[in-house]
């Protein structure tokens, strides 16, 4: 099986990095912790599970629109050499597009790696004809492709809205650098739309409290990085929707007044104090269009589902 472009010592330098940017989110004084460290292996787990849920409307509405509309996405995006997928989990959304764009090579990236490779390991087998690889990166800061990936024919594939996990400013930054690294390709992504509190609110707040438990696991993800003694009983999750930026906010809050140490430092928690752990933004076609045209893409094709929760673009 291919190895996971990650070295050793890559691993150890992007260990001390995390240590630095978590232990700076937990000092600030509103605390925050990127969404990104939601993502260890059994936080990938719960994300599955929340995207199976009847309340976690974004996962099934993108999926019914791919499937609707497959063969104009097919001919507008055109020919596939390269099918590179961003944030691939467990790589079924991509696999849900083979039929239709016929990549002849697959490239799934994702900041866990880990996961990653027991979801790859199974679609190799089923997908023979198609070149496979995988690449553990986290492309929050800076997207590189290993220069083995053909110019041509690069499609990046970014579903499931996660572009809204990004400030505006880092989501414009992202999509410059997949511009620019797209060659005579594209971008297919899925864009979550502003809609109803209370549909938000379900969908990030579910009475199986899958979402509770995934937003109280970074908790523990952050204890295995930077050797913290978080208690995730002493938290609980929180949600609440921004209007004036147009997002949805996860937090935990204290439920106690608490301490939590890790090597060489510590913070006080107040009962009631909030850590910020995750954004979700949520568009407008304009807004959205506009980030896209502002990255340097020159035109937008759009499909939308009936209630206009969800959108799929094809941008070049
Ligand atoms: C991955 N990302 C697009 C999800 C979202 O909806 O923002 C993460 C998530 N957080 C809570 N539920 C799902």
């Amino acid at each position: 099986m291919q190895k996971p472009v990650v070295s050793q010592n890559k691993a150890v330098a992007e260990q001390q990095n995390f240590f630095h940017e978590i232990e700076k989110g937990l000092l600030a004084e509103s605390a925050s912790i990127s969404p990104k460290f939601l993502y260890n292996p059994l936080g990938s787990h719960l994300f599955t599970a929340i995207t199976l849920l009847p309340e976690y409307y974004p996962t099934s509405t993108e999926k019914t629109i791919l499937s609707q509309y497959k063969s104009e996405i097919a001919e507008a995006v055109g020919h596939v050499t390269t099918l590179i997928d961003l944030g691939a989990g467990n790589c079924q959304k991509a696999e849900s597009l083979f039929d239709f764009l016929k990549p002849s090579r697959y490239m799934a990236i994702d900041f866990s790696e880990e996961y990653l490779r027991d979801a790859l390991e199974n679609l190799r087998s089923k997908y023979p004809q198609i070149h496979m690889q995988c690449l553990g990166m986290d492309f929050s800061h800076k997207l590189i492709l290993p220069e083995t990936i053909p110019i041509d024919g690069r499609v990046f594939f970014y579903p499931g809205s996660s572009i809204g996990n990004f400030l505006t400013t880092e989501a414009q930054i992202l999509l410059t650098q997949i511009k620019q690294q797209a060659g005579d390709g594209g971008l297919l992504i899925g864009v979550d739309l502003m809609k109803q509190d209370h549909t938000l609110k379900a969908a990030y707040d579910d009475d199986l409290k899958i979402t509770a438990a995934f937003n109280l696991n970074i908790l523990r993800s952050v204890n295995s990085i930077i050797g913290s003694n978080f208690n995730v009983s002493q938290f609980r999750h929180q949600v609440m929707v921004n209007h004036s930026q147009n997002r949805v906010e996860l937090y935990l809050e204290a439920l106690e007044d608490l301490s939590v140490s890790w090597p060489e430092n510590f913070r006080f928690f107040k009962k009631g104090e909030l850590i910020h752990t995750e954004n979700s933004h949520k568009y407008t076609i304009d807004s959205i269009k506009k980030l896209l045209v502002d990255a340097g893409f020159k035109s937008t094709k759009i499909w939308k589902d009936p209630k206009d929760y969800f959108a799929v673009i094809y941008a070049n």
